[in-house]
């Protein structure tokens, strides 16, 4: 094992006991433990193998090497059986994904062309076809590992595969394609990780008809990250569609009485304002466009864009000390033109507006009783409204969506595809890291029991003694996390559950 190159291969030249002396291909001599060392398959081709399963030796450092031959070949793709694994090219390959692509994958036997999503996409609608029942495909990894790419794809194919020819509208299927874009405008963020993260996890189920047509479709939103929304840090950014709004056209900006985004608290705590190859401008229009296509009215996109603006100005409120004790009022000139302007683009009363942030009111018996917040704790009001309402923003258009793409009530055949938020860890971690880093291990759980479960039945009934087969079962973590009583959410819970008593 190395540290840089993860694995690296070698002749062993002596053994003494448990110790090896390995004369590494790089020319390095190691001294290593014969419990950490694995025969090499040297019988396998330079350029890999399509499936891991054909390797002789199915380790980590087999998977890794089979992986790094065939990706040096640009073959981004690798089946391990049923599964397949992508990894990431960080370059666009459009002639891998056009409608020709599409029309050699349709019906093909699966193995018999080149590892591929549709491949995937293929076999999983053949599977609901033949044998009328429903799919569900799964995609993990890490943060910027490409499954938000990958499900595209994935979406791609069955609306190739289900798409009715319709006379001019809107269909079905393009209204699922398109989305995409329009939550990805609102859900997605850069990160460290990733240009376009995903904040969101997503599970869009597409229901189809006895001819295999796409009948219907639902989409289920999980958790958006919400602190995002008032506390970003280099090299991050908020949701895109801050910066789309910020660079509209000059009569939309007017409307809504936007400038340049680094004129925001909102966006410019990080000095990352502008992506290099993403136009927010051309991005804006593209956005205006898929919503038109799932079918949001313009006035309808004309309320969401004000409450986006409206958070904006919101977030440029500052608070300083009131007359009263422990109260608070809009510091200056400068501020209470963002509150008013915040007021306008809400629809809402300025002066309540400003009480509902500077104030708190308790009700006790049937009694309201009113507090003044001193400026820190309406600073804090402030963004806690900026984040329930920039979620309550995004589930209403998850809602919308669903209700203009509509479901099909009398289908029973359907294809889920799961797209979440993959596995990260920044230099400060917050309850939101926690709870997707839980995500993933639970799905990895779901696949350990099904991949192993699935193959150990498989050895059973071949009576093969399996009992070598080993995999890091990580119950322990879920335990230490999930377990009813004891585990880290349940005393969460209980701590809550003694400070509202008290
Ligand atoms: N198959 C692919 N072809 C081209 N670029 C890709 C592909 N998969 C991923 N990428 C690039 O990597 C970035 C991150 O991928 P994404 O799917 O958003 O990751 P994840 O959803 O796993 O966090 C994308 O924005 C894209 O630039
Ligand atoms: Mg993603």
């Amino acid at each position: 094992e190395d540290a840089d190159v993860a694995w690296i291969d070698g002749l062993v030249e002596e053994v003494h006991g448990d110790e090896l002396i390995i004369n590494c291909t790089s020319g390095k001599k190691v001294t290593a433990n014969v419990s950490s060392v694995y025969p090499k398959d040297v019988e396998v081709k330079r350029s890999g193998v399509e499936d891991m399963t054909r390797l002789a030796y199915l380790h980590e450092p087999g998977v890794l090497r089979n992986l790094k031959s065939r990706y040096g070949m640009n073959e981004i793709y690798t089946y391990t059986g049923n599964i397949l694994i992508a990894v990431n090219p960080f370059q666009r390959l459009p002639h891998l994904y056009n409608d020709h692509m599409m029309e050699m994958y349709k019906g093909a036997e699966f193995g018999e062309l080149s590892p591929h999503p549709f491949a995937m996409a293929d076999r999983a609608y053949r599977l609901m076809m033949n044998y009328g029942i429903s799919q569900a495909i799964l995609v993990s990894g890490e943060s910027g590992a490409g499954k938000t790419e990958s499900t595209k794809m994935l979406m791609q194919y069955l609306a190739f595969m289900g798409g009715k020819v319709e006379s001019g509208g809107r269909s079905v299927q393009q209204q699922v394609l398109e989305s995409n874009p329009v939550l990805e405008a609102f859900g997605n963020a850069k990160t460290v990780r990733n240009n376009n993260s995903s904040r969101f996890g997503k599970f869009v189920e597409l229901q189809f008809d006895q001819n295999g047509k796409i009948s219907g479709a639902a989409i289920r939103t999980y958790l958006l990250e919400r602190s995002r929304v008032c506390q970003i840090s280099d090299p991050e950014r908020n949701y895109h569609c801050f910066y789309m709004l910020c660079a509209a056209p000059p009569e939309d900006r007017e409307r809504y009485k936007l400038g340049d985004a680094s004129l925001f608290h909102y966006l410019n705590q990080s000095n990352c304002i502008k992506l290099d190859g993403m136009d927010d401008s051309s991005e804006y229009i593209a956005t205006r466009r898929a919503m038109d296509i799932v079918g949001i009215s313009s006035d309808e996109q004309d309320a969401i864009f004000r409450v986006v603006a409206a958070i904006l100005h919101l977030g440029n409120v500052e608070f300083s000390e009131g007359s009263e004790a422990d109260s608070s009022v809009p510091k200056d000139d400068k501020s209470q033109f963002h509150l008013r302007t915040a007021a306008e683009l809400f629809m809402c009363d300025e002066k309540s507006l400003e009480e509902s942030l500077c104030k708190r009111v308790m009700v006790t018996r049937g009694e309201s009783i009113v507090r003044n917040l001193d400026s820190r704790a309406a600073a804090l009001s402030r963004d806690a409204l900026a984040r329930i309402v920039y979620s309550r923003l995004f589930d209403w258009l998850v809602n919308k969506i669903n209700t203009t793409i509509g479901q099909d009530p009398t289908s029973k055949l359907l294809i889920g595809v799961l797209d979440i938020y993959g596995f990260e860890s920044f230099k400060t971690n917050s309850f939101e890291q926690f709870c997707i880093n839980l995500t993933n291990e639970k799905l990895q759980q779901h696949f350990n029991q099904h991949v192993f479960k699935m193959e150990q039945e498989e050895y059973t009934k071949e009576e093969i003694d399996w009992s070598y087969i080993q995999f890091v079962d990580n119950q322990d973590i879920l335990d230490l996390i999930e377990k009813k009583p004891g585990g880290i959410i349940a005393l969460l819970d209980e701590t809550w559950y003694v400070q509202v008593m008290v």
